[in-house]
């Protein structure tokens, strides 16, 4: 089974995006065939640094390395390395609704937080995003509950094209975490953690330090009442509860059991000191593995190839069945 998923290459990773994605990375290497990539293609899509880009590449790489992705039993490596995604985006296009792009929540989303450019980028970001998917034959794509929408335009691309041009693409299926899929922020609960939306006090990175953690959990709002119970109320509280439930791998109800009649100040401390110890060894691999920028390019390097090997097949296909490019 060939499972993949796209990365996007922020700077810092949070403990959202560490439950709700990351993990699942680590736990497909042992389920399929997985293979990984940094997005940095679609990180152009709005306004960007290019020194900056290339150094989160890097820093992305280094945390799904820490998180324990290992380049021997999965492949792993940068977007732009491999040119079939791009070709595959264009020949797709031939088969995407403009009108289905059109309803994007995230476009809908990201274009009115643009001051100045909406960038075309922007609005063909999931054609490319169905072209990474589909250049790979995969059978399962992880992703957060966001990206619902994106990988059910993917199979309604891929659908279109074996309808018109002969059986070709193999149709996806997503897979979102049912535990976790939802980290909140800590100062405003009703929403998810988030790298860009959020306030900086209501997100915890991975790589922030013991104290920051501590400060971020502490300060966490919560409500006006007294017990550590879920509750549509009390999002805050409730949120917490499954913080802890996750990085200890148990039942939110256990947690409500423990800590019944206990006091939010040492709920919190609970939770604070359990989530250091939950990221501090990711911490640490990741400070080791940032410093050899040649390793770290190295194992891109070795991952592109891999992929290309497998895209540039699927593409030869797609080619042929289009009837672009010399007779094959
Ligand atoms: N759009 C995805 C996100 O924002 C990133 C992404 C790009 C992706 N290509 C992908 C995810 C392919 C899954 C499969 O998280």
């Amino acid at each position: 089974m060939r499972i993949f998923s796209g990365i996007q290459p922020t700077g810092r990773k949070h403990l959202g995006n560490y439950i709700g994605a990351i993990r699942q990375y680590v736990e497909g290497q042992d389920r399929g065939d997985a293979v990984y990539c940094v997005v940095d293609l679609h990180a152009t899509t709005v306004p960007y640094e290019p020194a900056e880009l290339r150094r989160y590449v890097l820093d992305t790489t280094a945390m799904m390395l820490a998180a324990e992705l290992d380049p021997d039993r999965c492949i792993l490596f940068r977007q732009s390395d491999v040119r079939e995604h791009t070709e595959l985006c264009w020949l797709l296009c031939s088969v995407t609704a403009h009108g289905d792009l059109n309803r994007m929540h995230q476009f809908r989303e990201k274009s009115a937080r643009q001051r100045e450019l909406i960038s075309a980028g922007l609005f063909f970001y999931p054609v490319l995003q169905a072209a990474d998917i589909l250049a790979y034959r995969t059978d399962e794509v992880p992703v957060g509950d966001d990206q619902r929408q994106h990988i059910e335009l993917t199979r309604d691309i891929a659908e279109r094209f074996n309808e018109r041009f002969g059986d070709t693409l193999k149709v996806p299926r997503h897979r979102i975490p049912e535990v976790g899929a939802r980290i909140m922020d800590l100062q405003s609960p009703e929403q998810k953690m988030s790298t860009t939306a959020a306030s900086e006090q209501g997100t915890i990175y991975v790589t922030d330090p013991e104290a920051a953690v501590v400060k971020k959990v502490k300060s966490a709002v919560t409500d006006s009442g007294a017990e550590v119970v879920r509750a549509p109320d009390k999002p805050g509280i409730s949120n917490l509860i499954e913080v802890l439930a996750v990085v200890r791998g148990s039942d939110p109800g256990e947690i409500e059991d423990e800590f019944h009649g206990a006091r939010y100040g040492d709920f919190k401390q609970a939770v604070a000191h359990e989530v250091i110890a939950y990221l501090a060894p990711v911490r640490e691999r990741y400070d080791e593995l940032r410093g050899d920028e040649d390793r770290l390019e190295a194992i891109l390097r070795d991952g592109a190839e891999k992929a290309r090997n497998i895209a540039s097949e699927v593409l030869e296909d797609v080619r042929a069945r289009m009837g672009v490019g010399s007779s094959p």
